[in-house]
């Protein structure tokens, strides 16, 4: 409450802001169409989450996930409460294109009173074109085999190069309709995600295994090459079709995508293998897509060195979001596939029948674990935007999505205050960051883990639908009118041990 009164006074001598943000820094929020909006049942997560084939992988169904289908005005008023710029959300493919080439019209005119509401609160729109859900007809988790070859109804997936054409005229549509409301786009979320979960580790549709080279090289490195393709084609359609300029600064768009890319570190620094295997493990994990899409570069051969040449994909980054959630340590481990390295993920190794003692693994730190198991490493966000200013010279970056799973509202301020010190500090030695977006606006549909983790600065109760603010809403409101952080709130929660996430 105490913080709620300071958001609203002016600049106060007594409690200064410490930590300034350049003027015309962005502050937002974000979420995804699969994961709040309810009723997704012509996509894959929605066969993933029901066909018995996949019974074991989803802890419950999304169902009618936090209800933001409806409730998109009340969620509009929320960011307009915490005083945002900018609000991340995404079309639901499926449900604007639920047949090949057929549009709904009703579902586009959803769309635009959705986009129509937050312009009319003064919130511009960051628009995802995939975020993780595709049409079933893209790929049919109910016939894999894809026995009889491609229809109209299963294309088979992003192998076949007529996917990477069709999500190029869907984003070209949202372009064309939406172009006078949106000038964000970013055509895909976390490619690097959704390869790895689906292809390798099976967590994610289609729930694929290949942990072997051999299959890596077979069934994972043909999907990323058709991710980056369908990139590189949905960059060009949305430049095309997006030519007017909604927010008045000479662009009509800006088109990227949102990468995934967390800390990661060798157990032991210095053991020269392991310092390898943990490079080896961030060039597959965290820069594949950038490498891509912004050098034209691949590592083919996963070693660590990216130096196949793709020019036809180089240079179709306007900005690069970037989201980062955890430290990973990497221990080298000869033999074990496909990098001779292990992640030190207990929900990664349980998969293959491991804990982290056994490869030599440390335990999260206790301060920092949260209730994903992960170790929300407050330095890591500033760590890496330093690492991809360094990376990828010239291009601007974003905070697209951090955050961290915790059933306290004071466990994500303090994340957030903490997260935000390390970030100015790497903007302040010249990483061109532009604005910080926070995952997630509410508590939503967490994938395969279903509805308990917990990232919302508003949260959900899934029995009323009603919205609650948490304490890391009232701080974040605070930093947002501040644009930084004033010294109360940076000695209250930017340093000290952690609650425990249960707390
Ligand atoms: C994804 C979100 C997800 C979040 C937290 C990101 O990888 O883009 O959809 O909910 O992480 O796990």
């Amino acid at each position: 409450m105490l913080l709620l009164l300071a958001a609203c006074t002016a600049p106060d001598k007594e409690d200064p802001v410490v930590l300034a943000f350049p003027e015309g820094f962005r502050w937002g929020a974000a979420s995804a169409a699969h994961q709040i909006e309810g009723g997704n049942t012509n996509n894959n997560w929605y066969q993933f989450e029901t066909l018995p084939a996949f019974a074991d992988k989803v802890a419950e169904p999304s169902g009618d996930a936090v209800g933001g289908y409806t409730r998109y005005e009340d969620d509009a008023d929320l960011l307009v409460g915490l005083g945002a710029d900018v609000y991340r959300l995404s079309i639901e493919w499926s449900r604007v294109e639920p047949s090949r080439d057929t549009w709904d019209e009703a579902e586009w005119a959803h769309y635009r009173a959705v986009l129509e509401a937050l312009r009319a609160r003064g919130i511009e729109p960051m628009v995802t074109l995939h975020h993780f859900t595709e049409p079933i007809w893209v790929q049919d988790l109910s016939a894999l085999d894809c026995e009889g070859g491609p229809t109209d109804a299963n294309l088979c997936g992003w192998t076949n190069p007529d996917v990477p054409a069709e999500f190029a005229e869907f984003s070209a549509e949202a372009a064309a309709r939406f172009g006078d409301l949106v000038d964000e786009w970013t055509t895909f979320n976390e490619p690097g995600g959704y390869l790895l979960s689906g292809y390798l580790g099976g967590l994610f549709p289609p729930g694929e295994f290949n942990l072997t080279a051999s299959a890596i090289q077979a069934n994972v490195i043909p999907v990323a090459e058709g991710l980056a393709d369908g990139h590189v084609a949905a960059y060009a359609a949305v430049k095309a079709a997006d030519t007017v300029d909604a927010d008045g600064d000479g662009q009509p768009a800006r088109v990227g995508f949102t990468n995934s890319i967390q800390w990661i570190v060798p157990v032991d620094a210095d053991s020269p293998d392991d310092v390898a295997a943990a490079e080896r493990m961030q060039t597959l994990y965290g820069y594949m897509f950038p490498d891509a899409v912004i050098s034209g570069l691949l590592d083919r051969d996963l070693d660590g060195v990216p130096e196949e040449a793709h020019p036809e994909w180089a240079n179709t980054v306007d900005s690069l979001g970037y989201q980062y959630y955890f430290r990973l340590f990497v221990k080298a481990r000869p033999g074990f596939p496909p990098l001779d390295a292990v992640p030190c993920d207990p929900s990664v190794l349980e998969i293959i029948g491991l804990a982290l003692d056994d490869v030599g693994c440390p335990e999260p730190d206790p301060d920092d674990v949260t209730t994903m198991d992960n170790e929300n490493y407050s330095p890591g966000l500033g760590l890496l935007a330093t690492a991809l200013a360094e990376r990828y010279p010239g291009v601007p970056l974003r905070v697209t999505e951090a955050g961290l799973a915790t059933d306290t509202g004071q466990r994500r301020a303090e994340s957030i205050v903490r997260e935000l010190v390390g970030l100015k500090a790497a903007m302040d030695a010249g990483a061109p960051v532009d604005g910080y977006i926070h995952w997630s606006l509410t508590d939503n549909f967490e994938w395969a883990r279903g509805f308990t983790p917990h990232f919302g600065l508003y949260s959900v109760d899934r029995d009323t639908m009603e919205r609650s603010s948490t304490l890391g809403a009232e701080v974040f409101t605070t930093i947002i009118a501040d644009n930084g952080l004033r010294q109360s709130v940076l000695d209250t929660y930017g340093s000290g041990e952690h609650l425990s996430p249960e707390e």
